[in-house]
């Protein structure tokens, strides 16, 4: 994917509707995140909710904030083009710059495992099974392209 068609910005309440609106037709027996909601619109106002566009589309969406990322979605038409990638990295970006010396996340769902991997995670206390995950780096980049 080109670095100047990918950009990271703040989420407007605009996004912020569209995001909901889409988790909603997005529901599966086995979840989703329209649960969430509540959170992600207040996330606006908190400046907690971060878009990733492609060619100014929103492909996908952060919450997070100065100790945490909450909730980490690409749309599927969007997965495996480095975005999650990306938007991880700013977010974790943050919170080291907050001041954090690890960041740790809970991994729901557990198919998200290999892609927290990929980002230098390893299972808390070791344990495979265990769906939270931490990083403690020496660098992060920013995510912006
Ligand atoms: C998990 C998720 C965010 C990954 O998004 P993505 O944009 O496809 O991820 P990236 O393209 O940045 O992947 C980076 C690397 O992670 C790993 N990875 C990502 N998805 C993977 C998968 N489904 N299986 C195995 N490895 C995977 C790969 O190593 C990949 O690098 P590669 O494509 O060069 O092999 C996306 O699949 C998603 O939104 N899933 C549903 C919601 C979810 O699980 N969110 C996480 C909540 S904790």
């Amino acid at each position: 994917m080109p670095a100047d068609l990918v950009k990271i910005r703040p989420a407007t309440s605009r996004d912020a509707t569209r995001i909901v609106d889409r988790l909603k037709r997005e529901l599966t027996p086995e979840g989703g995140f329209w649960h969430n909601r509540d959170l992600i619109i207040k996330g606006v106002r908190a400046g907690e909710l971060t878009v990733i566009t492609v060619r100014g589309r929103v492909a996908g969406f952060l919450l997070h904030g100065d100790r945490e990322m909450a909730i980490l979605e690409i749309w599927s038409t969007y997965r495996r083009r480095g975005l999650a990638r990306r938007l991880a990295q700013f977010g974790m970006s943050r919170i080291y710059k907050a001041g954090a010396e690890r960041v740790c996340i809970q991994c729901t769902p557990f198919s998200s495992v290999p892609f927290w991997k990929s980002m230098g995670f390893v299972p808390e206390n070791g344990d495979e099974w265990c769906n939270l995950l931490k990083h403690t780096p020496a660098e992060v980049q920013t995510g912006q392209p």
